[in-house]
């Protein structure tokens, strides 16, 4: 079974929003508005979200990041992601 999830942040600051399937999350949107960003918003969400993951008895929490987004990384380092060396990002352009 599928489900989505959704944490927020109040007046729409921020969220984070996740697919599960599977007994596993999958995290493909983690935002917070500049104006309050480096306040510990994006850590609480993304607490939240690992709170979420766990009352519904999944078994991993995988997302996507570029590289170069020093921000995402670490807070996504901090909160005990790793990356998985297995594991490979693959692309298909639809542009002609
Ligand atoms: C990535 C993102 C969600 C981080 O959100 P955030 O709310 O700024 O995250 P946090 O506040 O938890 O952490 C950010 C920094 O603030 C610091 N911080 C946290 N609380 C703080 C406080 N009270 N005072 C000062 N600094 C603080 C953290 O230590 C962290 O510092 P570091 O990056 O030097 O380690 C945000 O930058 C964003 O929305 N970026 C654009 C969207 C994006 O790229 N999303 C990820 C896609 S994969």
């Amino acid at each position: 079974m599928k489900l989505e999830a959704e944490v927020k942040i109040a007046n729409n600051l921020g969220h984070v929003r996740a697919t599960v399937f599977d007994h596993t999350m999958i995290i493909f949107d983690t935002f917070v508005d500049e104006a309050v960003r480096h306040q510990g918003h994006g850590a609480v969400l993304l607490q939240e979200m690992v709170n979420v993951a766990r009352s519904l008895d999944c078994d991993k929490i995988v997302l996507h990041v570029n590289n170069k987004n020093i921000p995402a990384v670490k807070l996504y380092n901090r909160a005990g992601f790793i990356y998985q060396q297995e594991e490979r990002h693959m692309e298909l352009s639809l542009e002609s």
